[in-house]
């Protein structure tokens, strides 16, 4: 047997080198090396750690930390090496320890494995990408109660099958997104705790013969605990399905909003302008301008869905505990961070300063009989039961199709030939502004229930702090 090391960090054992193939395919340090300053992060805590329990000299703990530090700036440098034969972040970060400070740095792995190690490094890592998104949602949220309360009173046609339906204010309509996109924040906020767990100490899956204070350094890394099983916190990937999860149904959401600003700013409907500098041309056709920021949104939603299955397909029938799958849920999980947090970003800036086309709103809800359910219950009022109602609004109607007239354009005498109950006051009722006021229920499209909810929303978000 040679006595050769083959791998500076594992090779013991081995009496033959890796294949280079096999090396390169192994590796996650192209990917993994993202999560650079988590790692630093956790190895110092563990370091302070062992100190403090005693099984790390201070001065190897110094040597330790300053080491470290100073491989942070080398990367934040773009000095630093990072070599596929050392595999991972952890042992690419770890090797060049050992470089700089010499034998210290070889204890700085004493009850911990990479096991624990990469599970810690990616809740952390999760943990600051959901603040970031966290974030830029309050954010948007903020820009899209602003325009709500702003227009609470723009009247536009609502629709159900994509038909207009009834009158509706664009203000409500904003603030449809805003639930949506409510819930999203709460989801992610619920995921955080479960993120916020700390596998440090479980090492390869059975714990440490180490006397670790496990307590302290997840108060170190400001976890909320420590993992309570061993076995479950390296194998453990729950919290990055949750995440993803989470950021599905968020582009959900953002795919249908961008479906309706793509709807809204073509010729046809030209319910908004969107800014030109989140649009672009057509290199053939002048008059182009293309809600590209939207599209894409849409788009982009497709990966994430897929980001989702790709995790649950990997955690599927693994057995406990750490198993080398589980180093394929980072390129997913950090495509959906990227993606969710660009599309944030997007309409962060875009939705503010979408600039609705107040007119044509009015417009477009005149047409399409939008205030015949108004008719129906004025006429309900009358004491006429609904389902009759129904049928003679149904035939006003059909003379509007035929006449090309809106309800509010016929004469009363007209009206009247459908219903002698039919009187002057009907015309409050067949005007938008009427119907849209009359829907004054809590939740309700009214302009003033629309206000209440824009404030109540606006404090929400204060409260968030
Ligand atoms: N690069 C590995 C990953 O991403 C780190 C853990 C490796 N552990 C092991 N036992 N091979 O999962």
């Amino acid at each position: 047997m040679s006595d050769t090391q083959t791998n500076k960090t594992w090779g013991g054992r081995f009496t033959e080198t890796t294949d280079a193939f096999v090396a390169a395919f192994t590796a996650s340090v192209e990917f993994d090396r993202r999560m650079y300053r988590q790692d630093i992060a956790g190895s110092i805590a563990h370091a302070r750690m062992l100190a403090r329990v005693g099984v790390l000299s201070e001065s190897d703990c110094a040597a330790i930390i300053q080491g470290l530090e100073a491989i942070r700036s080398e990367i934040e440098r773009g000095e630093f090496v990072w070599s596929v034969e050392l595999e991972d972040v952890h042992m690419n970060i770890e090797a060049r320890l050992t470089e700089r400070i010499g034998i210290a740095g070889k204890r700085l792995h004493t009850g911990r494995s990479r096991n624990d190690q990469v599970a810690t490094d990616l809740r952390l890592y999760l943990r600051d990408a959901i603040d970031a998104i966290l974030a830029e949602i309050r954010r948007l949220l903020g820009g899209l109660t602003g325009l709500a309360m702003q227009e609470a009173g723009t009247i536009m046609p609502g629709f159900t099958h994509l038909q207009v339906a009834q009158p509706v204010t664009f203000g409500h309509h904003l603030l449809a997104w805003f639930e949506m996109l409510k819930r999203d924040y709460e989801r992610l906020v619920d995921c955080r705790k479960r993120v916020n767990i700390m596998p440090l100490g479980a090492a390869a899956l059975a714990g440490t013969s180490y006397p670790l204070d496990r307590d302290y350094t997840a108060q170190l890394l400001e976890f909320d605990a420590p993992s309570a099983n061993s076995l479950d916190a390296v194998s453990d990937r729950d919290f990055a399905i949750e995440f993803t999860a989470a950021a599905a149904i968020l582009m959900t959401h953002f795919s249908r909003m961008a479906e309706e600003l793509v709807l809204w700013s073509s010729a046809q409907f030209a319910f908004i302008d969107l800014p030109d500098r989140f649009c672009t041309g057509s290199s053939i056709m002048p008059q182009k301008k293309n809600p590209d920021v939207p599209e894409l949104v849409r788009g982009k939603t497709g990966r994430v869905n897929g980001h989702l299955v790709a995790l649950l397909t990997l955690m599927k029938s693994q057995p406990l505990a750490y198993n080398k799958d589980n180093q394929e849920d980072k390129e997913p999980l950090f495509d959906a961070v990227d993606t969710v947090l660009g599309c944030v970003r997007a309409f962060g800036d875009l939705i503010p300063a979408i600039y609705p086309r107040r007119d044509n709103l009015l417009q477009a809800a005149r047409r399409g009989f939008a205030t015949a359910t108004d008719l129906a219950d004025y006429l309900v009022r009358k004491s006429i039961p609904f389902r009759d109602a129904h049928e003679i609004v149904g035939k006003v109607v059909r003379l509007g199709v035929e006449t090309g007239r809106d309800l509010a354009e016929m004469t009363l005498a007209e009206l009247q030939g459908f219903s002698p109950l039919i009187q002057n006051d009907v015309f409050t009722v067949l005007s938008l502004e009427g119907s849209v006021a009359a829907r004054n229920v809590l939740g309700g499209t009214a302009p003033d229930r629309v206000r209440e909810a824009a404030i109540s929303a606006q404090t929400w978000l204060a409260n968030l702090g």
